[in-house]
């Protein structure tokens, strides 16, 4: 089947992102690098086009409806119709309970579950157009539970039930949906877990991989190599899957 290699990674300026796009890149897709501000992905595309690869910068809130139709649009004019998307874009604003501020679960929730909602949505009518399509969501081990993360463990629970039903509505079209759920990968989103926690960042990598069955956290390429598992046109028979890269069994 001919197909456009086009890939869409957000939150692409920085971590698993940027990781992700650069392996896509590398597996010869042209990629949208996606994320808050234009300016931001500078690197990574310069690190894609630096090995010869094709990229672009598309500025983009994922939560907002009339910036992912922007992103959407400027997509499809500078590279063309997107065959892969993936939903990388997070933030985390943890807290226990009885301290979680409603503006913190709103915009955990916002970013996570409408962000990949409302790209996947824009995503679908080139896809399904297409008759393929490859869509990677991410989610995470706090889906099954997280001490300070209510917030965050809904929205990538929530992820999961959302990656299974697109499966089920868009795989008559050629277009696959799975997850992917990362234990402790070294990004500055963990960096700043450790800040909050008032540990270094290389003692909370030792203490998280003593808890790891392989002994050691992941990287952004660990990720990578299973989002690049689930875009090649030959995994065309696996979807609706959840997939736990944490070096060892979740769930
Ligand atoms: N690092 C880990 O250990 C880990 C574990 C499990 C899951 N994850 C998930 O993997 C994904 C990437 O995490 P990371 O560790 O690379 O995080 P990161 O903080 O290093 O990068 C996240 C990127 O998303 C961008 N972003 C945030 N809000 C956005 C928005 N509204 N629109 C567009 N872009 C936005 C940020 O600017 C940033 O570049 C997230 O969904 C995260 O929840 C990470």
């Amino acid at each position: 089947m001919a197909q456009n290699r086009v890939a869409i990674v957000t939150g692409a300026a920085r971590g698993i992102g940027a990781g992700t796009a650069e392996r896509l890149a590398a597996d010869g897709f042209s990629v949208a690098v996606l994320d808050l501000e234009q300016g931001a992905q500078a690197g990574t595309v310069q690190r894609i086009t630096g090995q010869g690869g094709r990229a672009v910068a598309v500025g983009v809130d994922v939560s907002d409806e009339a910036s992912v139709a922007n992103a959407m649009a400027q997509v499809v004019q500078e590279l063309g119709a997107p065959s892969v998307l993936v939903n990388n874009a997070g933030i985390t604003r943890d807290n226990l309970l009885f301290k979680m501020s409603a503006q913190d679960w709103d915009s955990v929730l916002a970013v996570h579950l409408r962000g990949a909602f409302l790209m996947s949505r824009a995503a679908q009518t080139h896809m399904v157009r297409a008759r393929y399509g490859r869509i990677i969501n991410l989610s995470s081990t706090s889906a099954l539970g997280n001490r300070g993360q209510a917030n965050y463990s809904a929205a990538k629970a929530g992820i999961q039930g959302f990656t299974k039903t697109l499966a089920i509505e868009l795989g008559q079209f050629g277009v696959t949906v799975n997850a992917i759920a990362p234990g402790f990968i070294v990004t500055d989103m963990t960096r700043a877990t450790a800040n909050r926690m008032g540990v270094s960042f290389e003692e909370h990598q030792e203490s998280a991989a003593a808890e790891i069955a392989v002994r050691r956290v992941g990287a952004p390429e660990d990720i990578a190599n299973a989002v690049s598992f689930f875009a090649d046109q030959r995994s065309g028979f696996v979807s609706g899957q959840v997939l736990y890269v944490a070096g060892g069994p979740r769930n």
